[in-house]
């Protein structure tokens, strides 16, 4: 007997909810978590650390075909997934303010997407996967089982951005500027030219503004059957 272990994408611009919810979601079902975002962002690490500048597309496609990129994510939904990009742990690194500016720039290049969208789908070959992106629902996983779109208006984003930047102990967060990055990110994400992160006609969206992480799950499993 072959049962088909299902395909959950679920995409959103940045800041939405995502990875607590779907890594959450993995966890109680006994899926596999894969964040996308975190190879776009090992990507940006690894250009940033060759001194290759972003605007090389020649040799970003070179260092690209020759990276290896793994993640394993934790049973410990307190830890952040391990991301190794060339065997070299980057999951610290992946985080920091100068990742978070340069990765948009970099996730809109055809040799940046061809590889990892290749990676991508090799991790869900075998189904019992939730994929967390963009571009899942309409790119990466077309013929998914479930499709969420997770959205959350600018100002509600900014504001839990700043609740887990100082829960990380920063003190020096401008609301303002938080918000004018996001916007930032999610006009470079949605306006690009390759799979821009946009809704899929057959995704379920759900506002997560004046939901907690649970009433979403909540939603997200009754959508499930
Ligand atoms: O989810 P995140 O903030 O870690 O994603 C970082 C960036 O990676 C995001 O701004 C755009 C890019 N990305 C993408 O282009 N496609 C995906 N499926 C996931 C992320």
């Amino acid at each position: 007997l072959k049962v088909k272990k299902p395909i959950i994408a679920i995409d959103g611009p940045a800041g939405a909810g995502k990875s607590t919810i779907s890594r959450k979601l993995a966890h109680e079902l006994g899926l596999l978590y894969l964040d996308t975002g975190a190879m776009y962002r090992a990507i940006t690490w690894l250009v940033i650390d060759k001194q290759i500048s972003l605007e090389d597309t020649e040799a970003i496609a070179l260092e690209v075909a020759g990276a290896t990129i793994e993640l394993y994510p934790s049973d410990d939904l307190k830890l952040p997934v391990t991301v190794r990009v060339n065997q070299r742990d980057v999951t610290k690194e992946i985080r920091t303010p100068a990742v978070t500016r340069n990765v948009s720039g970099i996730a809109a290049q055809k040799a940046v997407r061809e590889k990892l969208v290749k990676l991508q789908q090799i991790y869900g070959q075998q189904g019992g996967i939730i994929a967390e992106g963009r571009d899942i629902g309409t790119n990466v996983f077309p013929d998914a089982d479930l499709k969420i779109f997770l959205t959350a208006s600018v100002k509600a984003r900014a504001k839990r951005r700043s609740h887990d930047l100082a829960q990380q102990g920063e003190t020096n967060i401008d609301l303002q500027q938080l918000e004018a990055d996001i916007a930032q990110r999610d006009f470079l994400d949605s306006t690009r030219e390759l799979a821009p992160l946009q809704q899929a006609p057959d995704a379920i969206a759900i506002n997560t503004d004046n939901l907690t992480i649970e009433q979403v799950i909540e939603k997200i499993k009754q959508f499930m059957g």
